[in-house]
């Protein structure tokens, strides 16, 4: 017989040891399990699947092949309060139709193109119009937002490959198209946004991503208390279509000055022409970088005071479009019975200028084939 004192400590390394060794399973799992499938549904007789990326500081991202969508991003605050920070839906049939393209990948044209026209090696393209005059979003029917991309869960990591064949005149379009997006978490929260593509015809491409933030939480109400911060000393000036005038405008002096950190709800209702014509922020800010450096650059710095979270974007693409849900109007429920009213979320959709194709001195959206597109954006989320 041991002594009971010997029993007792037994015992307690015995409890200590498989303590350690389900907390290290528990850790393993996480680890085995970066990327978790589960079937969401189907849309066009193809099946849909949810991705659910964690990280390693329990960070999550669900995403679905059906529009590339990013559904939630759960992040902690200053108190390691997790939160969901974009809009969205919590089933496949909330997001049919999606009008908003809440959380979607846009494409082949993201924003504007003018009178839905562009001439490409002397050839003149008609596409549909779905916003006044003009093709916002790459069209109307098998835009990337709304079709079924095939998926594939990375291996040892968080992460996510959806690929698609956009064919030769999808929505007026030359070429076929062959594209590649991949979303990976990584262990410093930080999602990463890896675009590529490559086409058999010369075509304009200018992909995004457009998901609605609000750091505070989504459905928590107006995004106008973010202090935004963009790496931009000038923009793009839009004519009554939001069409760029062709004009590279300093910011300085203007209710677009983001150079340094200011609240959204400061000056988004100024009187300023710009703003009128927006409706708020609805504009192209061009990403301030060095000639000839192509690489990741920091393109904004959100900050939200009463959660502490912050939201770095940083990207290789020239622009990005900084839209305060100014057309969002309570039609849209999405998470919780959450309605979406106005400005209840914010896009940092990274891209070519608007309207490139017809503005020959913006830097070009033409792919070629023969060459692959490539470009990287980086979510990075943390607090203070
Ligand atoms: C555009 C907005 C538009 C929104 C939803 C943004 O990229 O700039 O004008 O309302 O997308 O379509």
């Amino acid at each position: 017989m041991m002594p009971r004192q010997l029993t007792t400590v037994c015992a307690t390394v015995l409890l200590t040891f498989s303590i350690a060794g389900l907390a290290f399973a528990q850790v393993s799992t996480r680890h085995m399990q970066a990327v978790q499938q589960k079937s969401f549904g189907t849309q066009d007789g193809r099946p849909v699947t949810l991705y659910t990326l964690t990280n390693v500081n329990g960070v999550e991202v669900d995403t679905m092949n059906y529009g590339g969508i990013i559904l939630s991003i759960r992040v902690p605050d200053r108190k390691g309060q997790f939160a969901d920070v974009v809009l969205g839906h919590e089933k496949l049939e909330g997001y049919i139709p999606n009008p908003p393209y809440i959380g979607a990948v846009v494409g082949r044209y993201a924003n504007r193109i003018a009178n839905g026209t562009f001439t490409l090696d002397g050839k003149t393209y008609t596409l549909p119009k779905n916003d006044g005059p003009n093709t916002l979003h790459g069209g109307v029917d098998k835009t990337f937002n709304k079709v079924v991309w095939d998926g594939e869960a990375l291996k040892g990591k968080a992460g996510v490959t959806y690929t698609y064949l956009s064919k030769d005149g999808d929505d007026g379009f030359p070429g076929n198209l062959k594209l590649r997006v991949t979303y990976t978490l990584t262990n410093t929260n930080e999602l990463v946004i890896d675009y590529e593509a490559t086409t058999d015809k010369a075509t304009p491409i200018n992909l995004s991503q457009h998901s609605y933030f609000n750091l505070a939480g989504e459905g928590t109400g107006e995004i106008l208390n973010h202090e935004v911060m963009i790496n931009a000393d000038r923009f793009t000036p839009v004519d009554k279509n939001l069409i760029p005038t062709g004009e590279l405008r300093p910011v300085k002096g203007t209710p677009l000055d983001f150079t340094t950190s200011t609240k959204i709800g400061a000056r988004v209702d100024d009187t300023y022409e710009q703003i009128a014509l927006g409706h708020g922020y609805d504009h192209n800010w061009v990403i301030n970088r060095n000639k000839g450096d192509d690489g990741l650059v920091l393109a904004a710095r959100v900050y939200e005071p009463t959660t502490g979270r912050v939201l770095e974007v940083t990207t290789t693409q020239p622009g990005v479009q900084f839209y305060t849900g100014n057309f969002l109007d309570g039609t849209v429920t999405g998470k919780q019975g959450h309605v979406y009213k106005r400005r209840y979320g914010f896009c940092l959709e990274t891209q070519h200028f608007p309207d490139s194709p017809n503005h020959p001195d913006f830097p070009s959206t033409i792919l070629k084939p023969g060459e692959t597109f490539r470009s990287k954006t980086v979510f990075k989320f943390s607090a203070k």
